[in-house]
């Protein structure tokens, strides 16, 4: 397939067929994932293939917390979980609210799950010391793990990024013997798409792009005559 052809259609996948996916096809998008660019080349990830469908299970109690405070927040308007204005929304009350997150089932029952961690002690986070939230840590796992969705779209199969595990980290790390020093980066289900989407919605390059400061001209195609 053309490369921007995967770019522009690798959706994510929630839904999948019953058909497993063996530990050989497993092995080969790890193999070709683990070529992402990461800080420094200290490949600090770490992948947990989740077989046992019991160890699957308990992780739905601990993420339910972190969906509902989301639905709450997403209910009141706001833009969930974001660490730059302050919620209406008590979380404690929200998390108890139990708001259900359709489809969590199929997700831990997914034909394979895959669990990413990423050892902080090796990523260098250049915005450790900045008064906001860290994202250039992401920036050492994200790459891999989008990998492997790339190299599980080569496999014919699909899946989604999802990071809802990280709200319960603590008990996340409990529950699969993670060391503490490793943030739980994503968790990614995978199988053979139940549909196969070829529209995604995105904004427009000139929607996001500007010339030479953040509030500069639009960055127009020039194909649009500019
Ligand atoms: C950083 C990140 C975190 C995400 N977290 C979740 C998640 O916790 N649960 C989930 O169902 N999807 C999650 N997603 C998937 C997004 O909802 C999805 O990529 C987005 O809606 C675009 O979907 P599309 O490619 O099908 O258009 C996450 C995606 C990214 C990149």
């Amino acid at each position: 397939m053309d490369l921007y052809d995967v770019m522009r259609t690798t959706f994510a996948c929630r839904d999948w067929t019953d058909e497993p996916v063996s530990h050989e096809t497993v092995h080969r998008i790890l193999d070709n994932a683990r070529f992402a660019p990461n800080g420094g080349n200290r490949q600090g990830w770490h992948v947990i293939v989740l077989d046992d469908k019991e160890t699957r299970r308990r992780l739905i109690p601990l993420i339910e917390p972190t969906t509902s405070i989301y639905a709450a927040q997403t209910m009141a308007g706001e833009s969930p979980w974001n660490s730059i204005t302050p919620s209406s929304v008590d979380p404690a009350e929200a998390a108890a609210a139990g708001h259900s997150f359709p489809g969590l089932d199929k997700m831990v029952d997914a034909p394979v799950v895959l669990v990413i961690t990423v050892d902080l002690s090796l990523v260098a986070s250049f915005d450790k010391e900045l008064d906001r939230v860290g994202v250039i840590s992401g920036a050492s796992i994200y790459p891999f793990v989008w990998n492997i969705l790339l190299s599980a779209r080569n496999e014919g199969l699909g899946g989604v990024l999802t990071t809802y595990l990280a709200g319960q980290e603590p008990e996340v790390q409990k529950v699969l013997g993670i060391p503490s020093h490793h943030a739980v980066a994503a968790m990614v289900p995978l199988g053979v798409p139940v549909k196969q989407l070829t529209k995604l919605r995105r904004a427009e390059v000139s929607e996001f792009t500007t010339i030479d400061s953040f509030d500069g001209p639009t960055f127009e195609s020039p194909a649009s005559g500019e």
